[in-house]
């Protein structure tokens, strides 16, 4: 059975995040969670999907909140002004939205849901990653087979912290080694992967 994993980028003192911002600009490991999760699909928080400047293109995102219509309506620019997102709909489940924008040749496809609960890993045939930010990356962690764990060699003030993962998962595999970060990839045993 297919299971989620998780990519996370953090601290020596596990900051992940100030002031809803990822207090460190390192275009290499952006390319690295490009790379990752393009073609795939990036579950995140209200928070974090609010943090970005615009959706991610080129993946599918999935946003989590308990106030979906709120967020929907908070952001007409992305969940309605255009008029290519007024195809909008709501899905067989209660609170659950999908919204699809045409960009050129590129389509944009973003789902809101109200519980982590409702998303399966197993009806999607891509992987589905969890990307953010400390809310859903504590509930989510357990449920993951992988964790891809960007590891900035700083100390750094934040407000948003990784939570403890260690007791769940093995380290799999240094996949590099640069001056400024390291990226590991962790296995949790007690999940299945697809
Ligand atoms: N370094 C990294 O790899 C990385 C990655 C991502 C984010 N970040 C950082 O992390 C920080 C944000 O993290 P955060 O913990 O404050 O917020 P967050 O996890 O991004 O979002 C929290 C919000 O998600 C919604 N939510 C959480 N669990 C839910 C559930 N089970 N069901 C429905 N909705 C749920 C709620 O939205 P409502 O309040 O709308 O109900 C909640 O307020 C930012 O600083 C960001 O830059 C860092």
């Amino acid at each position: 059975m297919k299971s989620f994993k998780a990519i996370a980028a953090m601290s020596e003192n596990r900051v992940i995040g100030a002031g809803n911002k990822i207090p460190w600009h390192l275009p290499e490991d952006f390319k690295w969670f490009k790379k990752m999760t393009s073609g795939n699909i990036v579950v995140m928080g209200r928070k974090t999907f609010e943090s970005l400047p615009k959706p991610l293109p080129n993946r599918r995102q999935l946003i989590l909140t308990r106030h979906p219509r709120r967020l929907i309506r908070s952001l007409p620019e992305i969940f309605g002004q255009h008029k290519e997102w007024r195809g909008g709909r709501h899905l067989k489940r209660p609170y659950q939205f999908h919204f699809t924008k045409l960009d050129g040749d590129r389509r944009q496809d973003i789902w809101v849901f109200n519980s982590l609960d409702m998303i399966k890993p197993a009806e999607f045939p891509c992987d589905i990653f969890i990307g953010g930010g400390a809310q859903v990356y504590e509930q989510a962690l357990p449920r993951c087979s992988d964790l891809y764990l960007t590891l900035v060699k700083r100390v750094v003030e934040g407000d948003a912290f990784f939570p403890p993962f260690e007791d769940r998962f093995e380290l799999v595999e240094e996949i590099c080694d640069q001056p400024e970060f390291k990226i590991l990839h962790y296995h949790n045993p007690a999940v299945v992967g697809s």
